[in-house]
């Protein structure tokens, strides 16, 4: 794929084993990053640079009232030794349905996938070997134009970095049923990724914290009744042999991976209902015996079992999941797409 970014190499790498193996999740960056600025009326020529601290004026509007859009993908080793991303071009119109919502430039595709194929490329030493192992690459864009003003800024800047990471959750997760706060409401910003809406979740998921879980199950704004998301991932949950997820009905993030797993279970000829599933529901089904797996499916985690739900007074424990387990073999039907053991026939590795 050709491409018109200027490069800058850095002059004395950070790569190091230690940061290749033992990272936590998002805390070390590859060597370089990605940035093109959008002005007067036009984008610029892309750029990589070594990655650093980037000047920062005390007003952009990014800052003070949170016009910033983000994105989260892959990139990983194949079995065979390229290295392939999967499905940006998903991100590269998620980022730009974001942008939208909040009044900002498209962002062109050819600049957004050949910036991040060159930055990959050049950091690609930066992706681990070890299994589940990948690049996690963020893009972040924002408004940097210096005003107190609520509005729209004129100049933009997309940021580009990479991080080396390993598996996102080690075992299942436990969540507690979030009654009083609410991620995303009807006509709000719930079904994209502006910055604001991770702030926003941040004291539920620090109380959920405090209270022995990992984060929360969020519900509706207006019932409090629907289950929605969990955490930052989508849910999935099997009752009776059917998968059942909630719709994308403008409060929930359409997630490429939720996506990825519809069309994997539509593949195997599994029965998929897509419908509102209230809380009570699912502590009814768990006690009759008919809801047998949950689990949450992002970027992140790829796909992570759900252990505890915490609701009220009350708690659920289901059962760890075996390789037999549904929502395990489509993960690891997706790992074998991946890293192309297994054939890819919607074509979501774009090769580097
Ligand atoms: C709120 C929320 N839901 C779901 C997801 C999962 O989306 P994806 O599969 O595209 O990573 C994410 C991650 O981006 C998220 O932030």
């Amino acid at each position: 794929m050709s491409s018109s970014v200027r490069v800058t190499r850095t002059s004395s790498s950070r790569l190091s084993e230690t940061a290749l193996e033992t990272a936590q999740f998002g805390t070390i960056f590859s060597d370089h990053m990605l940035i093109a600025n959008f002005e007067n009326g036009q984008w610029r020529e892309a750029e990589i640079i070594p990655y650093g601290p980037l000047p920062l004026p005390p007003a952009p509007i990014a800052l003070h009232h949170g016009q910033t859009v983000f994105e989260g993908l892959k990139a990983h080793r194949t079995l065979d030794g390229r290295i392939a991303m999967f499905r940006p071009s998903e991100n590269c119109a998620r980022l730009n349905r974001s942008a939208a919502r909040l009044v900002m430039p498209e962002v062109p595709a050819s600049l957004f996938l050949n910036g991040i194929a060159e930055l990959v490329r050049l950091d690609r030493e930066w992706i681990p070997e070890r299994e589940g192992g990948a690049l996690y690459i963020r893009p972040v864009y924002f408004a940097i134009d210096e005003s107190l003003q609520v509005r729209p800024s004129s100049q933009y800047r997309l940021v580009v970095l990479t991080c080396p990471v390993g598996p996102y959750f080690a075992g299942r997760i436990n969540l507690v049923v979030e009654e009083r706060y609410v991620r995303a409401f009807p006509g709000g910003t719930g079904d994209i990724k502006p910055a604001g809406n991770y702030a926003g979740s941040l004291l539920a998921s620090c109380e959920a914290q405090e209270r022995g879980y990992q984060n929360v199950l969020w519900l509706d704004g207006i019932e409090r009744r629907f289950i929605e998301e969990c955490g930052m991932m989508n849910v999935f949950f099997v009752i009776d042999g059917a998968v059942v997820t909630p719709p994308l009905s403008g409060t929930i993030l359409p997630g490429v991976t939720r996506d990825s797993v519809l069309t994997l279970l539509r593949d195997m000829g599994k029965t998929i209902e897509e419908r509102p599933v209230a809380i009570d529901e699912v502590f009814e089904l768990y006690a009759a015996g008919r809801l047998t797996e949950a689990a949450g499916v992002g970027t992140a985690a790829t796909i992570a079992p759900i252990g505890r739900i915490g609701y009220r007074n009350r708690e659920i424990e289901l059962a760890p999941v075996g390789s037999d387990s549904l929502l395990e073999r489509v993960r690891m039907k997706l790992e074998a797409i991946r890293t192309g053991r297994e054939t890819d026939r919607h074509s979501w590795l774009m090769y580097l």
